[in-house]
């Protein structure tokens, strides 16, 4: 799969294969699919153990839609080539962009959200993480190690499902506390193990905090575990630690994007009640960027719900949206809205779908329904 884009050496975007032998690997992009003219890069991080090997599709064209495969040559000889892929490079100003994410999957059921994300023309999907629950359920001493999540969040990856998605775009998954081994993990608390196992099969360059410009889009990618301090009620205490916050607030204020997206697993309610002092900080930085033109979006996880709210509550010309999509599929989850809170809906079955259209001023947000494709919460926003 593709993770995320860079442009320290002109535009690249970091590619991601897992052999079932060991193999070396190249990758291979083209603006045709029959890949006349491609370029070819061979793969320069190799995680051995785990046979994944990781490369660059390198100078990519903005603006454009590249075909990319891995191709895979064994010791003996053998070759074998992953299907196509195809990926948006960063649309120009004025572009549509198309976004879903998500969070909180199950293993052990169908994933029809990744399926329709796909389907819906999604440019690329961020998982908020709990991708799997490769720490639930699991009592062995073998299960609680670095091969065992691995394995587990493969499976998710590799399964017909989350690979339809990865076959249309780029995907950027974020740790929440059951990738971290824990619930509930905390910079105290967390199952030490998980960071390396997490990064090596990851395309995210081994970064807990980043950010990618896609277009009219400035997207900013956060921690809400590893950093944190204790959930307790201690409102002097942080969840995104100092660093993570003074790079964000520094990577926000800098940006000259429309739509600042902010990528936190967990939501702002959640900041609220555990982290006074810093969701009243958070909510009155946000409210700055407003101020200064541009529509600030958050996209959060974790709580196994819909909800489509805006910081601060009260209303006010400079507020902040907040989408928290949660439970893309899971055992015993509902299908069907209940309809019984205006702008939340309670342990169903959805993925969230942002639309982000800047040449006609709109931000669009969907709750969709995994199980049925309905749509189950909308707004509209002018930017
Ligand atoms: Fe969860």
């Amino acid at each position: 799969y593709a993770g995320r884009f860079t442009t320290d050496q002109g535009l690249r975007a970091r590619v991601v294969a897992r052999t079932t032998v060991p193999a070396k690997v190249r990758f291979e992009w083209s603006t045709q699919l029959n890949f006349a003219n491609s370029h070819s890069s061979d793969a320069s991080g190799y995680v051995k153990r785990a046979s994944v090997a990781k490369g660059w599709l390198a100078n990519l064209p903005a603006n454009s839609l590249v075909y990319w495969r891995a191709v895979a040559t064994t010791g003996a000889g053998g070759q074998a080539s992953s299907p196509v892929h195809t990926l948006r490079t960063p649309p120009a100003a004025g572009q549509k962009i198309t976004l879903a994410f998500g969070s909180c999957t199950d293993f052990n059921v169908p994933n029809p959200s990744f399926e329709r994300a796909a389907a819906r023309g999604a440019d690329f999907f961020v998982h908020l993480g709990d991708f799997g629950y490769a720490a639930f359920g699991t009592r062995s001493a073998v299960s609680r190690t670095a091969g065992s999540y691995q394995d587990r969040w493969t499976r998710m990856l590799a399964s017909s499902d989350v690979s339809s998605m990865t076959k249309k775009g780029f995907w950027i998954g974020c740790q929440d506390d059951q990738d971290y081994g824990r619930g509930d993990a905390w910079s105290g608390d967390h199952a030490k193990f998980t960071i390396s196992a997490w990064d090596q099969l990851s395309g995210n360059l081994d970064q807990r905090y980043f950010a990618v410009r896609y277009g009219d889009a400035h997207l900013f990618f956060t921690d809400s575990c590893r950093f944190s301090d204790k959930r307790d009620s201690d409102t002097g205490d942080s969840m995104l630690g100092a660093k993570q916050k003074a790079w964000l607030k520094n990577a926000m204020l800098n940006s000259k994007a429309p739509v600042l997206v902010l990528f936190m697993p967990r939501q702002l309610s959640h900041v609220e009640n555990n982290f006074k002092n810093e969701y009243d900080e958070l909510v009155s930085f946000f409210k700055g960027r407003v101020r200064d033109g541009h529509a600030v979006l958050i996209c959060s996880g974790n709580s196994h719900l819909q909800y489509m709210g805006q910081h601060p509550s009260a209303y006010t010309q400079e507020e902040a949206y907040e989408f928290c999509s949660s439970g893309t599929d899971r055992a015993g989850q509902r299908s069907i809205p209940t309809n019984a809170i205006k702008n939340r809906e309670d342990g169903i079955n959805a993925f969230g779908l942002v639309e982000i259209d800047r040449a006609n001023n709109t931000l669009n947000l969907k709750s969709i329904g995994s199980d049925t494709g309905n749509v189950i919460l909308e707004k509209t926003h002018s930017i």
